[in-house]
């Protein structure tokens, strides 16, 4: 991919999205669409802006059994999404199985633990052990199941890297030099995520709430 960028739509009309993404588009390299406007909007959204000519990641985090899961990747293949994504904690044969039902050229990765979950809530769930070191399990099993590569921080993606050397990286929670964290709480910049390794670079706010987009984009991109 060559602009690794990839814009979190996470707005919930389609008109005000549909118009962001017209001012951007030149200064990215897709659209990231999650549940929220999956299930706001279905297929018909997901169409409306495949329209507008840029690679879409599908961020569904599919995890069922694997027959379920393999059933709706092949449900996807209409809207011909670049990236899906998938739990990691779903399991191996539900990874392969997903991989196997992905249409070809589609990159599946895995989600390994929500960061919105530290060590006592993994606890809680029956998972023992820090939260890297799941990470690390998950990210081990991802790779055995033959899936493409996993979502992870810019803290941990040169990490990762290291022991899967050709593996394909999704890293979101980034922040241009300047601009505010929100509620992000480990941020790195584009330009270092993209040095450690990082395959795409997922970017909402910085983008999509900057005065001016078109710019905030343009800059992000020049870093790069
Ligand atoms: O606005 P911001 O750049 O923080 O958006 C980042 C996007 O990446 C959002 O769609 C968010 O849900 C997603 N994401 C994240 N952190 C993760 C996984 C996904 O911020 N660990």
């Amino acid at each position: 991919m060559s602009n690794p960028v990839f814009l979190a739509l996470d707005v919930p009309q389609i008109e005000p999205a549909k118009a962001l993404l017209q001012k951007v588009k030149s200064h990215i390299g897709g659209v990231k669409l999650g549940l929220e406007f999956f299930c706001a909007h279905g297929g018909h959204g997901v169409h409306e802006i495949a329209h507008m000519g840029l690679p879409i990641f599908l961020d569904l985090k599919f995890h069922d059994i694997p027959n379920t899961v393999a059933a709706a990747m092949q449900a996807i293949h209409v809207y011909e999404p670049a990236i899906v994504t998938v739990h990691a904690s779903g399991g191996r044969a539900m990874m392969e199985d997903a991989k196997a039902a992905a249409a070809e050229g589609c990159k599946v990765v895995a989600v390994t633990t929500l960061t919105s979950m530290d060590s006592s809530d993994l606890t809680a769930t029956g998972v023992y052990g820090s939260a890297e070191t799941q990470v690390m399990r998950l990210a081990e099993l991802a790779h055995k199941a033959g899936l493409d590569g996993i979502v992870c921080s810019g803290k941990e993606v040169g990490k990762v890297h290291k022991e899967w050397k050709d593996g394909f990286f999704v890293v979101p929670g980034l922040r241009p030099t300047g601009s505010g964290t929100g509620d992000q709480k480990r941020v790195v910049t584009p330009r270092s995520a993209r040095d450690n390794g990082a395959s795409v670079l997922v970017i909402g706010r910085p983008i999509s709430r900057a005065d001016d987009p078109e710019a905030a984009a343009r800059a992000i991109e020049a870093t790069l």
